[in-house]
C-alpha cells in the first residue's frame, strides 16, 4: 500500500533547519551611527555639499533659460541639436541638483533614527492626529531648516527657480510663428532629377525593372548648404510595379508607367520606411510596423500611422530621366504637422 507524500513537509530554511510554525518579526536593524552624528566638522561639510548641490541646480536652471534665449533652435538639424542639448543639460542640472541635495541632506544632516509604526485602522483618533502634528513639527525642527539660513535660502531659491526652466521655453513658444508650409519644403522642384542614393547618379525610367526598389535623393543634393539635413527630408522610396497592379495614386498622373515614389519618412513618428514586399506591394516601417500599400497611394493598411506616405509626383524628361513634376504637396513626416494646417 503506498502512502501519500506531502512535498511541503520537505521545506527547510536556508540553514537546513525545518520551517518554524510561525515567523517572528525580525525587527529593525540596529542603529549605525554616522560620522556627522559625532563630528560637527563633518556635519558642516555635509551642509556645504548640500548648498553646492542646490547651487548647481540654480546654475542649471539659469543656464537653461539663457541657452533658450541665446541659442535658438534655428532651421538646421545641427542648430536644433545644439539648442536641445543645452536646454536638456540645463534641465538635468536643475532637477538633479535638487534631487541629490534633498537625498544628501536627508542622509547626512537629518535625524536618522528609524521609526516603526504598527498598522492601525485607517481613521486616526484625535489624539493620534495631534501626535502627528507634533511629529511633523519635530521633523521640521530635526531638519534644522530654521537654524541653517544659507541652506534654507539655497533650497528655496533652487525650488522656486526650477519651474522657470520649463515654463520659459514653453511660454516662449506659445503662439509662435509656425510656418507649416516650411515642413512641405524639400529640395524637390519641378524638373529635379531622381538620383540613386548615395551615388547621386540620375535614373532613367528604362533602367528600372518591374519589382525593383530604389532609395532616391534629388540629383542636386550636393549643392545644398546642409546636404545631410536636406537629404533627411527629401529621401524617397521609388518602386516599379506592373502598371496593372496600380490601384490608386494621390494625384492624377503622379506615377510613370508603374513607377511610384513616396517619402521614406514614416508618417507615424518619422522612422525611415525601407522594407518593400514585392508580392503584396506593402512598404513596412520597421519601428512600429506601420504598413503602407504602395499600389494604393501608400494607404495605411496596418499599424499606428494614420496617414499615407506623401507621394512625389514624377514623370520623365526629354532624355528619359525620371524627374519630379513638383515638390510634395503636403508635409512629410509625422502626422502632427497636419493638425497645424
Ligand atoms: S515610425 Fe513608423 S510605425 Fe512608428
Amino acid at each position: 500500500m503506498s502512502t501519500h507524500h506531502d512535498p511541503s513537509t520537505d521545506l527547510t530554511t536556508r540553514d537546513g533547519a525545518p520551517l518554524p510554525e510561525r515567523f517572528e518579526d525580525p525587527g529593525l536593524e540596529g542603529h549605525r551611527a554616522r560620522v556627522g552624528d559625532s563630528d560637527p566638522k563633518a556635519q558642516k561639510r555635509a551642509e556645504r555639499q548640500v548648498v553646492v548641490l542646490f547651487t548647481l541646480s540654480i546654475l542649471g536652471t539659469v543656464g537653461a533659460i539663457v541657452a533658450y534665449a541665446l541659442v535658438p533652435p534655428g532651421e538646421t538639424v545641427g542648430s536644433m541639436r545644439l539648442s536641445n542639448l543645452l536646454l536638456g543639460l540645463g534641465l538635468f542640472l536643475g532637477l538633479a541638483g535638487i534631487g541629490f541635495a534633498a537625498v544628501h541632506w536627508a542622509k547626512s544632516l537629518m535625524n536618522d533614527h528609524e521609526q516603526a509604526e504598527d498598522r492601525h485602522p485607517t481613521a486616526s483618533s484625535e489624539a493620534v492626529r495631534v501626535k502627528a502634528v507634533e511629529a511633523l513639527r519635530e521633523g521640521v525642527k530635526d531638519s534644522s531648516i530654521g537654524r541653517r539660513g544659507v541652506l534654507k535660502g539655497a533650497m528655496v531659491t533652487s525650488l522656486a527657480l526650477f519651474p522657470l526652466a520649463i515654463a520659459v521655453p514653453l511660454i516662449g513658444n506659445i503662439g509662435g510663428d509656425w510656418d507649416v508650409s516650411r515642413s512641405k519644403r524639400t529640395m524637390w522642384r519641378r524638373g529635379t532629377r531622381l538620383a540613386i542614393d548615395p551615388t547621386g547618379r540620375p535614373i532613367k525610367a528604362a533602367d528600372v525593372t518591374i519589382g525593383s526598389v530604389f532609395h532616391v535623393i534629388p540629383e542636386d543634393l550636393h549643392e545644398a548648404e546642409h546636404p545631410l539635413d536636406e537629404k533627411a527630408k527629401a529621401v524617397v522610396l521609388m518602386i516599379r510595379m506592373d502598371p496593372r497592379d496600380l490601384k490608386s495614386e494621390q494625384g492624377e498622373g503622379w506615377s510613370y508607367d508603374g513607377i511610384v515614389a513616396y517619402s521614406k519618412i514614416c508618417t507615424h513618428v518619422g522612422c525611415p520606411v525601407a522594407l518593400y514586399e514585392q508580392q503584396t506591394h506593402h512598404i513596412l516601417c520597421p519601428c512600429h510596423q506601420s504598413t503602407f500599400d504602395a499600389a494604393d497611394g501608400a494607404r495605411v493598411v496596418f499599424g499606428p500611422a494614420n496617414r499615407p506616405l506623401p507621394q512625389l509626383p514624377i514623370t520623365v524628361d526629354d532624355e528619359g530621366y525620371l524627374v519630379a513634376q513638383d515638390g510634395f504637396n503636403e508635409p512629410i513626416g509625422p502626422s502632427f504637422w497636419e493638425r497645424l494646417t
